[in-house]
């Protein structure tokens, strides 16, 4: 098995918590004798500062030449003063629709062990299971026209959507679905916009293809309220991006911290995986991120890319071992109170359970 990764720490907590999914890549291709290239590139500011564009060339050309790409985070307090155009953020978006994928899988899962991190209380959290998939290349992040006057007295954006980009995407959350609960909520706002209404009409065409998974429409400002008041109703939601990108947010509070929550985007030329959190300015720099949403990051990565599932599940298993341990970063909090362990502390004993499934369910094969 050969895999060749393209790695973009980023800025803030980015590089912190990619270093540690990398590290649980590396145990995993060790051990199973795989054979994992990392080519680590500068997205974001840190790309501004080292070569003055958020998405160098030779940073794409890398990620078009692999298999995956990894991502940290991008962004930071030192670009406010730039154009959406100029900013970190903008190289972000430059990368996705340079590889093309369309759906982002954001899942947001219930753990019992660190429940007490959330607001929610234990009962409503009790086994609540989402998974989101953000549609990711259009709406009002890539719509045109935009901009603002010089003067600052109008600024503009436009959430423009084709059937086509609507089918694709409903067709990947309807399929998901279907290996699931077969339940499929798709989030809109069809009471005041245009896009919604050809988004809803598509979903239900789509819908026509999948008797087995029961649909349901919400409006997005309902379904806000409802995701919180009852988690355990929804099992796939499929929304455009905005709406998919503030749900996803919002969804963290399921596993309680959004430095949990863990994305993969699919369907385009290479893949793409990053935990769904920024940078995190507030606490970069003092090693105390939570480095689990890119470490299960890395989890999906075996699993869709790779197609490596068990190596995946492996990785998924000691995440929860190591949060019933206690072993938890300070947005968590455990039985034991909140966590204080370093981001590199939970990324090594990630890495000592990964070991340690590997190599008991090689010996259980050589028997
Ligand atoms: P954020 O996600 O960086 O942080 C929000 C809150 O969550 C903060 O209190 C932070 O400390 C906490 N948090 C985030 N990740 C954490 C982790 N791994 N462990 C523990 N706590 C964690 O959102 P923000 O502060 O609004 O944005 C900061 C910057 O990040 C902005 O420039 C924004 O544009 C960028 N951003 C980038 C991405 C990305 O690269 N995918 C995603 C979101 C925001
Ligand atoms: C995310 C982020 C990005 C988004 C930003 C940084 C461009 O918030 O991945 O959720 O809005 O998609
Ligand atoms: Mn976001």
């Amino acid at each position: 098995m050969k895999l060749r990764i393209t790695v973009l720490p980023g800025d803030g907590v980015g590089p912190e918590v990619t270093q540690e999914a990398v590290g649980i890549l590396r145990t995993v291709a060790d051990i199973n004798g795989y054979n994992f290239e990392f080519n680590e590139c500068p997205i974001g500011g840190a790309a501004i500062v080292a070569e003055g564009h958020p998405f160098p060339r030779k940073t794409m050309d890398a990620c078009l030449d692999s298999d995956a790409v990894l991502l940290g985070a991008v962004g930071g307090p030192g670009f406010d003063s730039l154009s959406p155009q100029q900013r970190p953020e903008a190289g972000l978006l430059q990368l996705r629709k340079a590889l093309g994928g369309f759906a982002n899988l954001r899942p947001a899962v219930a753990y019992d062990s660190i429940a007490a991190s959330s607001p929610l209380r234990p009962e409503i959290l009790k086994d609540a299971n989402v998974l989101f998939v953000r549609e990711l290349l259009g709406g009002l992040y890539f719509g045109e026209p935009r901009g603002v006057d010089d003067a600052y007295e109008n600024g503009y954006n436009t959430m423009r959507y084709s059937a086509e980009e609507v089918r694709r995407v409903a067709k990947v959350a309807f399929g998901l679905a279907r290996g699931r609960r077969q339940k499929l909520t798709s989030v809109d706002k069809a009471n005041v916009l245009e896009t919604s209404r050809l988004w809803r009409k598509v979903v239900n065409d789509v819908a026509r293809d999948y008797p087995d998974v029961t649909l349901e429409h919400c409006l997005v400002d309902s379904f806000a309220m409802q995701l919180i008041l009852d988690p355990r109703r929804f099992d796939v939601v499929v929304t455009e991006n905005l709406f998919g990108d503030i749900l996803s947010d919002e969804a963290s509070v399921i596993s309680g911290s959004l430095g949990m929550l863990a994305s993969a985007t699919i369907g385009g030329a290479i893949d793409l995986y990053e935990p769904v959190h920024g940078s995190a300015p507030d606490i970069a720099g003092k090693g105390i991120a939570n480095p689990l949403g890119a470490i299960a990051s890395a989890a999906m990565l075996l699993r869709h890319t790779a197609k490596l599932e068990h190596d995946a599940a492996d990785i998924e298993s000691a995440i929860v071992a190591i949060l019933d341990s206690g072993l938890v970063t300070p947005d968590l909090q455990t039985a034991g109170g909140r966590g204080t362990a370093h981001t590199q502390e939970v990324g090594c004993a990630v890495e000592r359970m990964v070991a340690d499934l590997l190599n008991r369910r090689m010996a259980y094969h050589a028997v």
